[in-house]
């Protein structure tokens, strides 16, 4: 009688500390992040998680610092609640900053607890989620603070290629805490809540002068639009949490793994006879290659990826009869696809995070070039679209593409040519291999002719028309096995899908080497 009692007292107290843990920094600051328009760090974490999966670690760790009067003031689990769970039925870890303790600032113990669950999804190649929501350092702790910083960017690089790391930023994440996100594999961010920069607003206007708000600075459009540092922007967070689960529903959970394959219902001999209009007759109209993309994805699911950044190019994740593929592909509609600074470091990242991940590449080619000019050249267009060529040539997953129209100059080799080791490369009829566009070919090679006629523009004229007949299609390439079969637009789709199927057990390797030197 008297073991039990003390039992239920023991269980009693465990049950009170939990509770006072479940209250961060208290009510009173919990109805303000609510008065926000915020979810706590706890109620992110149940909108991400498959329900009731959630295993809570180190709940009862407080941070150990003494200064400025911290000795009286600590909360159980201090600002950050960290543990593993399930996403879409799958292991998962994550952490989420606590900003009603401390500004959901970073302790030395706040940096242990994510270190714990950093190290852990490394050792069970599981993903790792953060959810970012912190007034960065915490002041009180001085040097400890920032060296726990250093622990958490070593571990996000020593897991980058091993298990996917995504970032959800849901308030402030200022200076240094911002390399955390920036060295993880995707950002999400609210737009109106999450806000990343390395010196805010204040700093700005004394050094600079200039004047900007935090959101215009930091915000989810500043960062998937102009910066390209963040992937995704939404409007509210549980909308965001929900995209985050999609977006590991294709992705492996570590790198020794394949992608998940859903059970199809898509029918993969599905045929598509509009496919064959897409493309307009003139070359220089605008199509829109998303329309491609989704007749021929499964079910037409398409999750693009950095969406509002360098639209020229894109790029995001689909299934062919359930297989996970990343998809890379110019937009006509956007700068007429070319190949520009942005659009070039866009697609060398992604294709880089699909082969770390074992994800085939399906490439849709419609590109007229490197994009001229001095901004682009001053900027350094070489060093950045050799990253393309780089990430397409290293990278040894299955890669197939389908040129739908123009493949010109150097922007050909890039886009995952033959040459580049692509394992199938299949061409509309519409599909035209050349150094460059007809015009251009024609004034600099036949000059002398055009200087000497009696009738220059007529003979410009016939000669531009004779050439695009004569080089200007699909078959001087596929007669060199550059291109691996001209196909009728409407079977694109089964023909990708039969290239998967035969390359499923694809096997390349790279010469030994610590690492290469990619055109950073
Ligand atoms: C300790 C902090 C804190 C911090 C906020 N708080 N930031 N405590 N260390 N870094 C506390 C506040 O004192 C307050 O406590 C509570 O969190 C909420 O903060 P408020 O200021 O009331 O909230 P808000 O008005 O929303 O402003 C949020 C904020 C602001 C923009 C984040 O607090 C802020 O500017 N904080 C300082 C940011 C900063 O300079 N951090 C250091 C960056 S350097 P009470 O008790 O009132 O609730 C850095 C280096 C990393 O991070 C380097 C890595 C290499």
């Amino acid at each position: 009688m008297v073991v039990r009692r003390k039992v239920d007292e023991q269980l009693d107290a465990l049950h009170g500390k939990k509770e006072q843990g479940r209250l961060g920094g208290g009510q009173r600051r919990i109805d303000a992040q609510h008065e926000r328009g915020k979810m706590t760090a706890r109620e992110r974490i149940d909108q991400l998680m498959d329900e009731g999966t959630f295993e809570e670690l180190d709940a009862f760790v407080q941070h150990r610092s003494t200064e400025f009067g911290l000795a009286d003031q600590k909360y159980l689990g201090d600002a950050v609640v960290t543990g593993y769970g399930k996403i879409n039925g799958r292991l998962t870890f994550v952490f989420s900053q606590d900003f009603t303790v401390f500004g959901g600032s970073l302790s030395e113990a706040v940096g242990q607890k994510i270190c714990k669950v950093m190290d852990l999804a490394a050792n069970s190649g599981a993903p790792m989620v953060g959810l970012i929501d912190s007034g960065g350092a915490r002041i009180q702790e001085g040097i400890l603070s920032l060296a726990s910083y250093a622990d958490i960017f070593l571990r996000n690089v020593r897991s980058s290629g091993v298990i996917p790391q995504i970032s959800v930023i849901l308030g402030p994440a200022a200076g240094g805490a911002t390399y955390s996100p920036a060295l993880t594999d995707f950002i999400f961010m609210v737009r109106g809540m999450g806000q990343m920069y390395i010196t805010g607003p204040d700093v700005i206007k004394s050094v600079t002068g200039e004047e900007v708000t935090h959101e215009e600075l930091g915000g989810a459009d500043a960062h998937t639009i102009k910066s390209g540092v963040a992937h995704f922007a939404h409007d509210n967070e549980t909308d965001c949490l929900q995209q985050v689960r999609r977006l590991l529903s294709f992705l492996p959970q570590n790198n020794m793994e394949d992608p998940p394959r859903a059970v199809p219902q898509d029918d993969p001999g599905r045929r598509d006879a509009d496919l064959l209009h897409v493309v307009p007759d003139s070359p220089n109209m605008p199509y829109d290659m998303l329309e491609v993309i989704t007749r021929v994805a499964d079910d037409g699911d398409f999750m693009q990826v950095q969406e509002s950044f360098a639209r020229n190019m894109v790029v995001g994740f689909a299934r062919m009869d359930g297989r996970p593929v990343g998809i890379v592909g110019q937009q006509p509609q956007f700068m007429a696809g070319v190949l520009d600074i942005d659009a070039s470091s866009k697609a060398a990242r992604f294709v880089r995070f699909c082969d770390a991940f074992n994800i085939p590449l399906v490439t849709f080619i419609d590109v007229p070039g490197f994009m001229p000019g001095t901004s682009q050249e001053y900027g350094g267009i070489i060093r950045h679209g050799a990253k393309l060529i780089f990430a397409y040539a290293e990278a040894t997953v299955p890669k197939i593409s389908v040129l739908t129209r123009k493949a010109y100059g150097g922007a050909y080799i890039v886009m995952s040519s033959k040459g580049l080791r692509g394992d199938i490369n299949l061409a509309w009829p519409t599909g035209e291999i050349a150094v460059m566009g007809a015009e251009g070919a024609v004034n600099i090679v036949q000059r002398g002719d055009i200087a000497a006629s009696p009738q220059p523009e007529a003979l410009r004229t016939r000669l531009i028309q004779e050439y695009q007949e004569r080089f200007m299609n699909p078959y001087i390439a596929a007669g060199h096995g550059l291109i691996d079969d001209v196909i009728d637009p409407a079977d694109t789709r089964p023909k990708i899908i039969r290239a998967l199927e035969m390359l499923e057990n694809k096997r390349e390797t790279l010469p030994q080497k610590k690492h290469g030197s990619i055109p950073l």
